[in-house]
């Protein structure tokens, strides 16, 4: 695979930060400031991820939204060695500040080379102190561009919309000026599964992230341990797709079971080859489990 097999991508987001310092809020702020209401008869279901176009210095462009719990997700999935996100919002409530778990999000982003766009929100609310963030993070290598450091702050209110896309302009800078986001869309996909559902109706239901080529309804995928034939996707609209290119999420039907959020899944030739590595995988993860239980057996027969 040559350079010039490589196209631009758009950035894949993760919002971080402290419990209820408005994480979801800016989420569905972002969403619904850029989706037309009404068009798909509003927006209701959750969805693990998103993604959004909109007009930009009069260039179209898109940006994709993991809309995890927070680092959990973030931690379970670098655990298993995958790599999500491009990018890192950091939300710190302006009345609140920093506060553990706003450094314990620093901190895994920065481990993982993850670069880092600060929002500070809820400005709207009383007793709300941008500035004494600003101060906080410095400590913490988050310098302020203002001050003469190389990280954007951009000053929010989920709640009121404000400066929402003032936010993506800062997640636009960030993806030009430090990264470049290529992948090979004209080939086999591969991925990640960021979330995964049992449905009544519809059986094991995930969303997964396509990170190269495209995924095609059709397409024999093998997820963890989880295999099956695409036999349909959806969009973040529940509109049916029948093509996802790299950095899309889509919801996909038609899996043996559920993988799990961070499992890597990738296109195979043909159905038994796909479950032939999932049987794999489950046998080994069976021997692991047993191997476990043996070594405690064993060290118990010692007390
Ligand atoms: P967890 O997922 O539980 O960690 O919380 P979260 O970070 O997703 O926070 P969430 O979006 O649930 O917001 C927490 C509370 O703060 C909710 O009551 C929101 O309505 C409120 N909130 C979020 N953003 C703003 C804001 O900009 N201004 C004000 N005044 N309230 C906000
Ligand atoms: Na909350
Ligand atoms: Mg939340």
């Amino acid at each position: 695979e040559g350079d010039a097999d490589l196209e631009k991508r758009p950035a894949v987001v993760t919002v971080m930060g402290h419990v209820d310092h408005g994480k979801t809020r800016l989420l569905d702020a972002i969403r619904h400031s850029n989706v037309v209401e009404g068009e798909h008869g509003g927006i209701t279901q959750h969805i693990g991820a998103y993604q959004i176009g909109f007009d930009h210095d009069g260039r179209q462009r898109r940006i994709t939204f993991i809309d995890t719990p927070g680092h959990e997700a973030f931690t379970a999935m670098r655990a298993r060695g995958a790599k999500v996100t491009d990018i890192a919002i950091l939300v710190v409530a302006a009345d609140d500040g920093v506060m553990p778990q706003t450094v314990e999000a620093l901190n895994h982003a920065q481990a993982a080379g993850v670069p880092i766009v600060v929002a500070v929100n809820k400005i709207d609310k009383e007793g709300a102190n941008p500035d004494k963030i600003r101060g906080q993070l410095t400590e913490y290598g988050l310098v302020p561009e203002e001050y003469g450091g190389d990280t954007m702050f951009v000053d929010v209110s989920a709640r009121q919309n404000l400066n929402i896309d003032d936010l993506l302009s800062a997640v636009l800078l960030t993806a030009d000026a430090a990264l470049d986001l290529r992948a090979n869309p004209n080939k086999d996909a591969r991925g990640i599964a960021i979330e995964a559902n049992l449905d009544k109706g519809r059986g094991a239901v995930a969303t997964v992230l396509v990170q190269s080529g495209t995924l095609k309804v059709g397409d024999t995928i093998v997820a963890g341990i989880a295999h099956g034939r695409v036999r349909a996707m959806f969009d973040e609209n529940g509109d049916q797709v029948e093509a996802a290119a790299p950095s899309r999420p889509v919801q996909v039907l038609g899996l043996s079971t559920v993988p799990r959020a961070g499992d890597t899944f990738l296109v195979t030739d043909d159905e038994r080859t796909a479950r032939q590595i999932a049987e794999k995988r489950e046998a080994a993860d069976r021997n692991a489990a047993l191997a476990k239980r043996r070594k405690r057996i064993s060290l118990e027969d010692f007390d």
